[in-house]
C-alpha cells in the first residue's frame, strides 16, 4: 500500500544514515533504511575500505542488520545519497535485495523527496539468477 507520508519519513531516516557513510576514496555518501513487516526500521551507510574492493553499499548494510536483528520479512527499502548520479542500486545490491527482500518496494529520494520507485527487486534485475537451482 502507498503511504506518502511514510515513505518521507523513511527518506529523513536514509538522509541521517547517509550522514555515517564513512566513504573517504569516493566522497560519495549513501543512506538507506529498511522496513520490516513488523514496522522495525533498519539503517544503513556505505562503509568504504582502503582496499576498495571490501567496501559495502548501504543497501547491503541495511539489509544485513535486519537479518541479524530478527526481521525476515522486508517491506521498504528506501535509499538516498549527496551525488545526483547516484539514484540507482549497484548490481550486488540487486542480488542481495532479491534473496533478502524479494517483496519490498524500492525507493530512492534525494533532499527534496521520494524521486523513483520500483515496486520489487525483480524491477531492478529482470531474468534475475536466483535459488532455484537449487537439488530437490
Ligand atoms: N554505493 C552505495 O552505497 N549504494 C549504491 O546504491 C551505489 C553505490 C556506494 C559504494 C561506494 O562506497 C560509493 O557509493 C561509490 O560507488
Amino acid at each position: 500500500m502507498k503511504d506518502d507520508d511514510g515513505d518521507r519519513r523513511l527518506l529523513e531516516m536514509a538522509r541521517n544514515a547517509m550522514e555515517r557513510a564513512y566513504s573517504p576514496y569516493s566522497g560519495v555518501k549513501v543512506g538507506a533504511v529498511v522496513l520490516g513487516a513488523d514496522g522495525q526500521v533498519y539503517a544503513g551507510c556505505n562503509v568504504e575500505n582502503a582496499t576498495l574492493g571490501l567496501s559495502v553499499c548501504a543497501e547491503r548494510v541495511a539489509l544485513f542488520h535486519a537479518r541479524a536483528h530478527g526481521t525476515m520479512e522486508i517491506q521498504a527499502i528506501v535509499f538516498t545519497s549527496n551525488h545526483p548520479k547516484v539514484t540507482s542500486p549497484c548490481g550486488a545490491c540487486r542480488q542481495v535485495m532479491l534473496e533478502l527482500a524479494p517483496n519490498a518496494r524500492v525507493l530512492y529520494g534525494d533532499e527534496t523527496g521520494v524521486k523513483k520507485e520500483w515496486a520489487s527487486p525483480l524491477d531492478l534485475l529482470p531474468d534475475a539468477f536466483d535459488g532455484d537451482w537449487k537439488a530437490p
